[in-house]
């Protein structure tokens, strides 16, 4: 959507705290032992004090109220009382929900108790290849710029870029146009406007630069077992730094 109005900004800000909240107290629980149900029942409870609405159930009908994504699993993973974290997991949590006809979405990917180097770089360089992209969300660029400086963090650190998960157009429903492609090949020459509010959320990995669905119909896995991260904002554009609607408290 486009803000013509202070009462859209106010409104966006709501349930971008909301998510926010949501998505940084389901982080501090992760720890070794815990279970991805678990971790979806704290990020539920979060939205219902709000009385917000989990975006994926509401617009896809998603069988939780958040995704949680583990490993070599990207994005869309389903929470299960079954699925425990271990120490040297990356885990992913994705919360996006809606409140007054408003919707907003953010992410980002954690390690559970000790993970490998290599993993901890991979979580800190995608944080960082979103602050670039974000470096270049402003009116008057075009919007390829963003999939450009994502994709050159990546691979200075050598890790790839997942091609068709991309950032997108958000506030009056999860999904909408434009596209925010986080390789300047997909991206678009078109410009960005005042106003304009998108997610970026870079998707990296290891090894892999697509992915498939598996066989529950919803979760996106790397096709040779390398490892993702991503990290997510939802943001309002100006002519300067954009405004952040889903940082931490
Ligand atoms: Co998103
Ligand atoms: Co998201």
């Amino acid at each position: 959507m486009t803000i013509n109005h202070q009462s859209d900004l106010e409104a966006l800000q709501k349930i971008g705290a909301v998510v926010a909240e949501a998505r940084d107290a389901m982080g501090q629980a992760v720890e070794p032992g815990i279970t991805t149900g678990d971790l979806d029942a704290i990020g539920k409870s979060v939205l219902d004090k709000h009385g917000a609405r989990s975006a994926p159930q509401l617009a896809y009908k998603f069988p939780a109220a958040t995704c949680i994504s583990v490993n070599d699993e990207l994005a869309h993973g389903i929470p299960s009382p079954r699925r425990m974290l271990k120490s040297g997991d990356l885990v992913n949590i994705d919360v996006s929900a809606e409140l007054d006809g408003y919707w907003a979405d953010t992410g980002a990917s954690f390690a559970v108790g000790i993970v490998s180097a290599r993993d901890l770089e991979l979580l800190a360089v995608t944080k960082q290849a979103l602050h670039d992209g974000m470096r270049e969300a402003r009116a008057g660029n075009a919007l390829r710029e963003i999939g450009r400086a994502v994709e050159k963090r990546a691979q200075r650190s050598g890790f790839a870029v997942v091609r068709n998960l991309c950032g997108h157009g958000v506030g009056r429903f999860i999904h909408e146009p434009p596209s925010v492609p986080n390789t300047k090949a997909e991206g678009s020459r078109q410009r960005l406007w005042e106003g304009l509010v998108i997610t970026i959320e870079p998707f990296l990995t290891t090894g892999a630069s697509s992915y498939y669905e598996a066989s529950d119909g919803w979760t996106l896995r790397t096709p040779d077992g390398s490892r993702g991260a991503q990290f997510e904002h939802t943001m309002v554009i100006t002519k300067g730094a954009p405004i952040v609607l889903t940082r931490a408290a």
